[in-house]
């Protein structure tokens, strides 16, 4: 036992030595995003997960109005004309057969109210926060564009979320640096220039701070690159006002019923006045001799009490970035490395790391287009939540799941009734799949009409307790902590999933649909039965939740065995000897180009899954080969590409998974802003979210792979790759 002991003193150094820790400084650092003008479509961000601000290249939203957008900013705008509120609230959509009984859905009816509902809320743009120029003489504003700018340079700190810009402009250097705060919805300004002076110096131009507050409506479902509309002819469309109270200065913008205060604070003695009396646009300037210029502006839905100063701005900004980098899970696949993949690859990977810390570490799911614009009038999508928010489990971010996660916990008693009161099944909870924090389901056929999106908290629920089970005898309340916070939400998941399958007594077996939507949203919802992916993805999660009634050592309701034992098998095509779309799909849907397009789901069922039961491998296989072959990939977008690298993964075609990843079809751009597709606007953040999800399975490994131990990285090739992953989770 002594000896053992002083053996294993003498191995300490040795074992720290052959596996010293990755050089993570070095490799975020490597991708610092740095540009010399601004990029019209993109902004360079900061922010919180819950906030974020996109930037210029002043790191500022001087030249283009980029957004600050929020996870608790919404607002209903009016009602249509003449309705009221009671018109809202009796909404009924219409009512489609279900195997003979009818259904009612949150679609059809009354055009103007669906519409309204559609639309509505809708996420708001807390502002707009530039560099302003006046005239010394005149007093009057001066319009400095970008290029009378020179000697532009604009870099962001991943390590610290410090942004900052250096350029020259009337002969004189300034500088900008701009940091999120970490724990509410604020930035820290600090701008340093001889220009700020009122007195002393020679230029003719004072350089100050301007805010503004656009008007926007639910007329603007996308919003790429820009939220909102600052027409002084929108001016009577909505107020602000400003107003002093106890040493702060705030400004009140009041949309519609939605009130929002965005408070000015600073050491530097300020002039703030309104730009003209019909713009709410204000001009914020030093009223005494200074270099520096340092500013809080911070945003919330109520009255200001205290705001921190740019010190504990800050600070808040370099710890919370420098713990995230070193706490979490990490991927190196550059260093070692002779494929010339791999920079570009670890590029991708940091980028994306920090950009889903900024946008989509928030309180309610993210949208598509996290916190950079406004996609589907700023809602989100609960089927995306999987690509959103499932990689978080994988680079060992539990706490940052957790902030979203118990979402289906709010949504439980509205989708409970959603189930039984509105649509008629004798149990369980039907989740929404497009909604906003309410968890109202917002209309539309596909939004009312999916169901991939309701297997999803079986999965996170596992990665969650997994989470828990590794912290061991340590912590062991935290394995009950888990299964009792989504005991209720596994039970009612798994209730509606084995009360919508139905009993087909021609066949004896359990059908899902119609009607219903597959992933890809594009075949008839009236004819759409038993769905290849969906039936497997079934197959997965009631499996999922019998597993945690056994945890928790209560029965396993039959019904759910029932139906998972006897659902559909998967529909072939028997002409190729592939699995199909959905059962009775014509077997040449492959050269249908109504088909072809879109997420190519079938690639899923082994690869984004696990081997589910009835699944044959070596079909599967065949499948995403002709998957390769036909499919139309100029039409797929974000996560598709991922899915296929996965599948690919699984099948061992290790260069193949890879080259999807860089697809010249999935791009990321200089800053890490995932590319849209033809149906989707850019960023569209679950390719991001997806790319982390896959490239934390294949370093790290899957239920069942050969390489879980590190180093084998069993999703990646052989030759060519040096991998080293530290703190990651192994995929289901
Ligand atoms: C600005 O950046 C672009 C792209 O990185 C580069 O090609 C160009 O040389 C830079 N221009 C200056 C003036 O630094
Ligand atoms: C919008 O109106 C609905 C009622 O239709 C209400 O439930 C919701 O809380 C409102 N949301 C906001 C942000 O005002
Ligand atoms: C609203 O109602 C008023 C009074 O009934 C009517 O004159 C007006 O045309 C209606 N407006 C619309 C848009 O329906
Ligand atoms: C589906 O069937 C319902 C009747 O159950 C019908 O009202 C609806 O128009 C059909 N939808 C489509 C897209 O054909
Ligand atoms: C400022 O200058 C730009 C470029 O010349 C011009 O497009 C813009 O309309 C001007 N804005 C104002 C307010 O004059
Ligand atoms: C502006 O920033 C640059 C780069 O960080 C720095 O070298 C320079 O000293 C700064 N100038 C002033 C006036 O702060
Ligand atoms: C809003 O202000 C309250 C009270 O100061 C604070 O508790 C809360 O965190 C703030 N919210 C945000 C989003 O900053
Ligand atoms: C602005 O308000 C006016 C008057 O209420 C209204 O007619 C107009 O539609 C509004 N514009 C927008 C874009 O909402
Ligand atoms: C504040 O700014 C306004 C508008 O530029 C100006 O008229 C006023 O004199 C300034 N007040 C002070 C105290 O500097
Ligand atoms: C039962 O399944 C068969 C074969 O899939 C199908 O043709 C039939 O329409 C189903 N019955 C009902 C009532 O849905
Ligand atoms: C179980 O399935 C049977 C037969 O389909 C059905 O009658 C019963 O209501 C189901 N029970 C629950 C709790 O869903
Ligand atoms: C992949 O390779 C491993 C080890 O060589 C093997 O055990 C496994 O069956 C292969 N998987 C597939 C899907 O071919």
């Amino acid at each position: 036992m002594f000896l053992s002991i002083i053996y294993l003193l003498l191995l300490f150094p040795l074992f720290l030595l052959s596996t010293a820790s990755i050089d993570r400084h070095f490799l975020v650092s490597r991708y610092t995003p740095a540009r010399n003008s601004s990029n019209p479509n993109t902004p360079m961000q900061i922010g919180n997960g819950n906030f974020a601000f996109g930037a210029d290249v002043t790191s500022l939203q001087t030249f283009l109005p980029f957004a600050t957008l929020s996870s608790w900013g919404w607002k209903n705008d009016t009602l249509p004309p003449n309705r009221t509120i009671e018109d809202v609230l009796n909404y009924k959509g219409a009512s489609w057969f279900n195997h003979g009984r009818l259904v009612q859905y949150d679609f059809g009816g009354d055009p103007e109210i669906e519409q309204w509902l559609t639309a509505n809320p809708n996420r708001v743009n807390l502002g707009r926060v530039g560099l302003l120029w006046v005239d010394k003489g005149s007093g009057e504003t001066k319009n400095v564009t970008e290029n009378d700018l020179s000697d532009v340079h604009q870099t962001l700190d991943l390590w610290t979320g410090i942004m900052s810009s250096q350029f020259t402009c009337d002969s004189t250097i300034v500088n900008v640096t701009t940091t999120s705060a970490q724990d509410i919805s604020a930035i820290s300004v600090t701008i340093v220039s001889s220009l700020l002076s009122p007195g002393t110096s020679n230029s003719s131009t004072r350089l100050g701070v301007f805010l503004d507050f656009p008007w926007a409506d639910g007329s603007q479902k996308f919003s790429a690159p820009f939220v909102g509309n600052y027409s002084p002819s929108l001016f009577a469309n909505h107020t602000t006002t400003l107003e002093h109270s106890d040493g702060s200065t705030q400004i009140k913008h009041q949309i519609v019923d939605a009130i929002f205060y965005t408070a000015v604070s600073s050491t530097t003695k300020l002039n703030i006045t309104r730009d003209s009396p019909i713009a709410h646009r204000y001009n914020i300037l030093p009223r005494t001799n200074t270099d520096t210029l340092s500013l809080v502006i911070s945003y919330n839905s109520t009255l200001p009490n205290k705001t921190p100063d740019v010190a504990e701005v800050t600070q808040s900004s370099v710890d919370a970035w420098e713990e995230y980098w070193t706490e979490s899970g990490f991927v190196d696949l550059f260093t070692g490395s002779t494929d010339s993949r791999a920079d570009e690859l670890q590029r991708r990977i940091i980028l994306s790391r920090y950009l889903m810390r900024v946008n989509e570490a928030g309180e309610n799911p993210p949208q598509e287009s996290g916190l950079v614009n406004n996609g589907w009038y700023g809602k989100f999508h609960m089927e995306e939540y999987f690509w959103h928010s499932a990689h978080w489990a994988l680079w060992n971010n539990l706490p940052i799941l957790l902030r979203s996660s118990s979402i289906y916990n709010k949504f439980l008693f509205t989708s409970i009734i959603r189930a039984h009161v509105q649509q008629g099944y004798s149990s369980g909870a039907r989740f929404p799949k497009m909604t906003d924090p309410s968890g109202r389901s917002s209309p539309g056929e596909i939004n009312n009409l999916l169901i991939w999106e309701q297997p999803h908290p079986l999965v996170l629920a596992e990665y969650e307790y997994r989470a828990a089970s590794r912290l061991g005898t340590s912590r062991p309340e935290q394995k009950m902590l888990v299964l009792e916070k989504w005991a209720d939400v596994v039970r009612e998941t798994a209730n509606w999933m084995s009360v919508f399958a139905w009993f087909n007594e021609t066949t004896n077996v359990y059908d899902l649909g119609p009607p219903m939507y597959v992933v890809a949203e594009d075949t008839l919802p009236n004819v759409t039965v038993n769905p290849a992916f969906e039936l497997a993805y079934w197959r997965f999660g009631l499996e999922l939740a019998e597993m945690w009634m056994n945890r928790l050592g209560e029965e396993v309701p039959i019904n759910w065995t029932i139906v998972k034992n006897n659902l559909a098998p998967l529909p072939i095509d028997t002409d190729h000897g592939v699995y199909a779309v959905y059962e009775g799909i014509e077997n040449d849907f492959w050269i249908d180009p109504a088909y072809i397009n879109d997420h190519p789901a079938l690639v899923g069922l082994h690869g984004w899954l696990p081997p589910t039961p009835g699944l044959s491998l070596s079909i599967a296989k065949l499948t995403a080969e002709k998957i390769w072959a036909t499919w139309n990939f100029s039409n797929c977008w974000g996560w598709d590409f991922p899915m296929l690298a996965m599948s690919a993964a699984r099948n061992n075609e290790t260069e193949k998974a890879v080259d999807w990843l860089l697809d010249p079809l999935f791009q990321f751009d200089d800053v890490g802003m995932p590319i849209g597709g033809v149906r989707v606007p850019t960023p569209y953040f679950p390719g991001s979210g997806a790319l982390l999800y896959a490239t934390a399975m294949m370093a790290q490994g899957w239920d069942g792979s050969e390489g879980n131990r590190e180093g084998k990285a069993p999703g990646f090739p052989k030759e060519g790759w040096n991998i080293r992953v530290e703190g990651l989770s192994t995929a289901l």
